[in-house]
């Protein structure tokens, strides 16, 4: 009997801060069994944790700044050196500049893997500084949350853990979030066009509700991985 295989999905979100990434990368990890690789998560981690590149990349994060693509390139190689990578990857966040974009292409090559679908999550800039004044996150499992968007169903408990410690990213001000903004248009939004010379461009309207754009993504990944 022939044994059927799914291919390793490699799904790229790419969308402005508040678009949506992190709240769908992590359904698409429960729904699929892909891993979430957001390289915000990555750099927060290594921040809190005072390794070198965390040192770093600190300041630059705190300005709304893109971290060298050196820093990233190293912090991403490690993430997708470990074992649970093998099904497939959702990358949060990453590539958000040329060079980022051509080190993935030149990595993925040299595994024998391709790329399946960059999704731009296409939003207006007005509504992201609303869905980011009002976001929190479980200080337990990093499970995300907005004032009015998406409260847990117990107020003050975290839905998926229980736990009831909060936290608001120092990088969530006014000002830090124009800089973020500033920093996709000029150096990530042009990577829209490379995807979709390439032919793995995918558009999904992230004006939605939550779930309809999980559906749409959903879609996706059952296309790529089929
Ligand atoms: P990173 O952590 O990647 O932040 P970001 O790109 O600015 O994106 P966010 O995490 O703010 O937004 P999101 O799209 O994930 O939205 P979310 O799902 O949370 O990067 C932070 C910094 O790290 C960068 O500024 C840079 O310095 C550095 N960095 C990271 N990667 C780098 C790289 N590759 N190269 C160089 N530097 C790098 O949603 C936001 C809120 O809205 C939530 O509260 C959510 O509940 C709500 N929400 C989500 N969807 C909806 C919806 N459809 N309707 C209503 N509310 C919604």
């Amino acid at each position: 009997m022939q044994e059927t295989r799914t291919r390793p999905a490699v799904l790229i979100l790419l969308g402005p801060p508040g678009a949506g990434k992190g709240t769908q990368a992590r359904m698409l990890e429960q729904a699929f069994g892909l891993v979430q690789l957001s390289t915000g998560d990555l750099l927060r981690a290594a921040v809190a944790a005072g390794t070198p590149a965390g040192r770093a990349a600190q300041a630059v994060m705190a300005r709304g700044e893109l971290v060298s693509d050196e820093i990233v390139l190293a912090i991403l190689n490690d993430r997708l050196a470990r074992p649970d990578t093998a099904r497939g990857v959702i990358l949060d966040g990453f590539p958000r500049t040329p060079g980022q974009a051509a080190a993935l292409d030149a990595l993925l090559d040299g595994q024998g893997m391709a790329i399946g679908a960059a999704v731009s999550i296409a939003v207006d800039d007005a509504a992201m500084i609303a869905r980011i004044a009002g976001r929190f996150t479980c200080a337990e499992c990093g499970a995300g949350y907005h004032d009015r968007f998406k409260q847990p169903h117990e107020e003050g408990v975290c839905d998926e853990c229980g736990g009831t410690a909060f936290t608001r990213r120092a990088d969530d001000t006014a000002e830090t979030v124009a800089a973020r903004l500033r920093a996709y248009h000029e150096q990530t939004a042009p990577l829209i066009a490379y995807y979709e010379s390439r032919g793995v461009l995918q558009t999904v309207d992230g004006m939605g509700a939550i779930p309809d754009i999980a559906g749409a993504l959903g879609a996706i990944v059952k296309k790529v991985t089929a």
